[in-house]
């Protein structure tokens, strides 16, 4: 299948950044599970996303995360979990990342450019997929920083817009240049040619799109979890509040994120399921750890 996805899928000028070092592309190489780098995309000094060569043998579920990473200076590899960016059909992989200072992975994997190997482990898991979810008319995507990944993913699967009525996706994050993947994600949704006709232009129309900011300035302001308790998200939205009889939602954020999200939808009578036993709701942390 032809691939659709970002505007930044064409470019060849790169954010100019140190390459990976010899020793730990040539010893990637080496590796059976090694994948070449295709194009990266830098968003801010934090921020950055990137696509790979897809292992021909890999089927996945759009929302599921896999272990990726590179030679660590220890000459072992050093993985770490990554919530896949692209949708199942897509013939590549895209990633979102974090770039943690000193972050033993991403301190490094923040230099990759096209040409260069990472490792991928092909086994995909994860609990932020449709099967873990009971039928419903209306499903929320609810995350905070690169909690928007794995949405990223869901997306730009047509079975998001066969299986509800309407499909709302929040973004927050501190910054307004923080939000900028996920809005050119959600223009190029719009806008793509392929997409638009993969998905379908009726579809479309289902998608809702609420970004907002806590710490810089921006048109809409807020932590969604306020946003819910308020009735404000509804009210912006023109939807009823949450119900469990239509409502189903899926959470990715921090920890904290994830556990005040999860107390509001239970608090409206939703419950968390999982791939063996579906529900209203699913959550999965977009990272271990609360401080860098
Ligand atoms: C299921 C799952 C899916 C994940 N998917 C992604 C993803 O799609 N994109 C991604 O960038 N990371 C994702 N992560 C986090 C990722 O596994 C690594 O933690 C991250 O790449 C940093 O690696 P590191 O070795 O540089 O630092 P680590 O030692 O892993 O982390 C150092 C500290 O940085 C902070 N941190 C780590 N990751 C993030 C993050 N994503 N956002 C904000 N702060 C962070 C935490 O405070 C952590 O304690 C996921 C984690 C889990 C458990
Ligand atoms: N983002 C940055 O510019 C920045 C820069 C340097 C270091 N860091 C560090 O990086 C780590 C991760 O930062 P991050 O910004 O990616 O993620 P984060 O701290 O989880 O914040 C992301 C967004 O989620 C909101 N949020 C956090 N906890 C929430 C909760 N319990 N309920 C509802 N909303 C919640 C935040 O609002 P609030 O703003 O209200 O918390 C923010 O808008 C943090 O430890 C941080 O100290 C971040």
């Amino acid at each position: 299948m032809r691939r659709g996805g970002p505007s930044w899928l064409s470019m060849t000028e790169m954010t100019e950044q140190a390459p990976v070092t010899q020793a730990t592309a040539t010893k990637v190489a080496a590796l059976p599970d090694a994948q070449t780098v295709t194009s990266v995309q830098h968003y801010t000094d934090r921020l950055f996303a990137f696509r790979v060569t897809r292992p021909q043998s890999l089927r996945f579920r759009s929302g599921e995360f896999v272990m990726i990473g590179l030679i660590g200076d220890n000459g072992k590899p050093l993985l770490r979990a990554y919530s896949i960016a692209s949708p199942s059909w897509d013939d590549e992989l895209e990633f979102y990342s974090i770039k943690v200072p000193d972050g033993p992975l991403t301190s490094k994997l923040q230099h990759i450019q096209p040409g260069d190997e990472i490792i991928l482990r092909p086994k995909p898991v994860g609990t932020l997929v449709h099967d873990a979810l009971l039928p419903g008319k209306r499903i929320y995507f609810f995350s905070t920083g690169t909690g928007f990944a794995p949405f990223a993913s869901l997306l730009r699967d047509p079975q998001t817009y066969e299986d509800y009525d309407e499909v709302i996706i929040t973004h927050t994050c501190r910054e307004v240049a923080e939000l900028t993947y996920g809005r050119e994600l959600i223009e190029s949704i719009r806008n793509d040619e392929l997409l638009t006709e993969l998905i379908g232009e009726e579809n479309l129309a289902k998608l809702r799109y609420y970004p907002t900011t806590t710490r810089e300035e921006s048109p809409k302001m807020g932590r969604i979890t306020t946003l819910i308790e308020t009735g404000e998200l509804f009210t912006d939205l023109g939807v009823p509040p949450l119900d469990p009889a239509h409502d189903r939602a899926m959470i990715c954020g921090s920890l904290a994120f994830n556990i005040d999200v999860k107390a509001l939808l239970e608090k409206a009578g939703l419950r968390e399921g999982a791939n063996s036993d579906p529900k209203e709701f699913v959550v999965e942390k977009a990272f271990v750890g609360d401080g860098i």
